[in-house]
């Protein structure tokens, strides 16, 4: 019984490294909403596409809250496409990426302290190890 236990112990661990995906970053608790009424036509209907799009895996809550510049973005969203199964098309990546651009300069830009900044790969993965 007891080695069991000890077993079972050693085990714990190794169960939570493979849950990679359920990591919670401090931008997640953030709201999960754009007033994206003043935006143009276009933007609004990226948004909707962002929305459906980037909730996939995380909290839609993280990209609305994580501050990036316009090359950081650009980089972002190509990573989170060559994610496997993303379902994230080239045009539609590009769409979403325009929609965080004109959102970051429009809404982040102006009140950098309501939110993140991005977390380097370093920071992630030692949450990842919690
Ligand atoms: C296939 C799953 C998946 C999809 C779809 C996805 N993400 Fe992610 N995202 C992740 C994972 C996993 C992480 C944690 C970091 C990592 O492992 O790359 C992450 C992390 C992030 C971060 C945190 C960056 C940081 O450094 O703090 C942002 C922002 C983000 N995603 C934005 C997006 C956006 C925008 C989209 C839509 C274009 C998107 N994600 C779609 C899986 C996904």
């Amino acid at each position: 019984m007891k080695r069991l236990i000890q077993m079972l112990m050693l085990l714990a661990p190794l169960s939570l490294v493979s849950q990679t995906s359920n990591v919670v970053l401090p931008q997640d608790a953030g709201p999960d909403k754009i007033d994206v009424s003043a935006y143009p036509a276009p933007q609004q209907a990226a948004y909707k596409l962002f929305s459906t799009k980037c909730s996939k895996c995380h909290t839609i809550a993280r990209p609305i809250n994580t501050m990036m510049k316009r090359d950081e973005w650009e980089r972002y969203v190509k990573r989170m496409m060559h994610k496997p199964n993303s379902g994230i098309g080239d045009a539609q990546g590009k769409q979403i990426f325009e929609f965080l651009v004109l959102d970051q300069t429009e809404r982040k830009d102006k009140n950098p302290k309501a939110f993140f900044p991005a977390l380097s790969d370093e920071e992630i993965d030692k949450l990842k190890k919690k």
